[in-house]
């Protein structure tokens, strides 16, 4: 790899053990994928900041890290955490869990990065532009950069992603290229799309078919598509799928004009309903023990979409909203929170409901409007799963039950 003189002194020590460490994986991720150079980035998202997925081990090795004088050099944000940082004993997490949570945040916060813990960093002024170069793991986030905003990331780890933000440099190969973004898999998507949860049925079908190609949809004349739908159609097909970027006709930055890209032996599939994604992602469950919405964290318009729905109206199960803090202070200035709290439920920051710990908090069904959600829940959460739409969810968390259909 041809590395600049800043670069090599990083390499060789001279900012210190912690910025080389950073430099050594980043150069190592380059030689592996050949990489002919490091591109400076504007901005990383780091994933990985739950104590329920990173363990002891995570907290010592972030910790070291920072000792080590580990400091970032550019706007960085953080993914959601294990819990509410200021109202998890309200949602009942263990203290032991919490002081395990906050030692990680901690070590965050010694690097420099303001722990915001969310999943939706564009929403709260991490908005990369086109054509950035940027390190950001979180797979939603990264497919939402890629595709909706055209900046430029491979899918980081978390740890690729704070070395990239330590060094403000990511190797250059992959989605960085140019010929790397054109689509190999046409998606002629022929049903209608209404709800946000039609958007990630159909990425979890097209994330299932595409593998790690990039698709190019064109949709039916007439769909409305906005960011809230246009981030739950990515985080699904990086869910069910390895999809990072993908074009939409007309729509996503890329596929605006009438540059060529897409491959020129594309695949083309044809999706005449989604049948098969709600079937696949609802169990039979009926009684609801917990609501969860916001997967990808909610925008401020949802939120405003759900106080509508809970007007007036007692949540009989557990009904957690997952909002960026940000967003959320914005809603809280606006009297949203207090007319969805008003219900009974709660509207919780920094966390969700996949990242938390709710196998330990007594929830055994989960209903959620996510389809990426609704496709990681049954694994990592020991929860039976039922998915439709946002009305359909609040309605379940107002009956406590799930009625068929969708
Ligand atoms: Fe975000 Fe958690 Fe979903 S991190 S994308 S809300 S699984």
């Amino acid at each position: 790899m041809n590395l600049t003189k800043q670069e090599k002194d990083m390499l060789n020590g001279g900012e210190g053990k912690g910025v080389q460490k950073a430099m050594e994986i980043l150069v190592a991720l380059g030689e592996i994928y050949n990489a002919e150079k490091m591109a400076g980035i504007s901005s990383s998202q780091v994933s990985g900041v739950s104590y329920k997925n990173l363990g002891d081990a995570g907290i010592e090795f972030l910790n070291d890290w920072a000792d080590n004088g580990a400091r970032i050099k550019v706007k960085t944000t953080l993914n959601p955490c294990g819990m509410d940082l200021k109202n998890w004993k309200k949602l009942g997490i263990p203290e032991k869990f919490a002081e395990n949570q906050l030692r990680i945040i901690n070590a965050f916060k010694k690097m420099g990065i303001e722990p915001t813990c969310t999943c939706t960093p564009y929403f709260i002024g991490n908005k990369p532009k086109f054509h950035e170069h940027i390190s950001w793991s979180e797979s939603s986030a990264v497919s939402y950069a890629n595709s909706v905003l055209g900046a430029r990331t491979n899918r980081e780890s978390g740890i690729s992603a704070l070395a990239s933000a330590i060094c403000g440099r990511t190797p250059v190969y992959g989605y960085h290229l140019d010929n790397n973004r054109k689509a190999g898999l046409i998606v002629n998507v022929e049903c209608e799309l209404k709800e946000i949860s039609d958007f990630g049925a159909l990425g979890c079908i097209v994330g299932k078919k595409a593998g790690n190609s990039v698709p190019f949809f064109i949709f039916k004349k007439g769909t409305n598509t906005n960011s809230d739908k246009l981030k739950s159609l990515g985080a699904a097909m990086a869910a069910s799928g390895a999809v990072s970027l993908y074009h939409i006709e007309g729509i996503t930055p890329e596929a605006r004009g009438k540059d060529i890209i897409l491959h020129y032996d594309s695949e083309r599939i044809i999706i005449e309903n989604l049948d098969e994604a709600y079937k696949a992602l609802n169990s039979g469950a009926k009684k609801i023990d917990l609501v969860a919405i916001g997967c990808p964290h909610a925008s401020l318009d949802e939120l405003i979409e759900i106080s509508k729905l809970l007007k007036g109206r007692k949540v009989n199960s557990t009904l957690w909203v997952a909002t960026a803090r940000k967003i959320r202070e914005i809603a809280e200035g606006r009297g949203i929170i207090k007319e969805i709290e008003k219900s009974g439920a709660f509207v919780i920051s920094d966390t969700c409901m996949i990242v938390a710990p709710i196998e330990d908090l007594g929830f055994k069904t989960m209903a959620t409007n996510a389809a990426k959600a609704a496709f990681y829940a049954p694994f990592y959460c020991g929860v039976d799963v039922r998915f439709g739409s946002l009305e359909k969810c609040i309605d379940a968390a107002i009956s406590g039950r799930w009625n068929n259909g969708t």
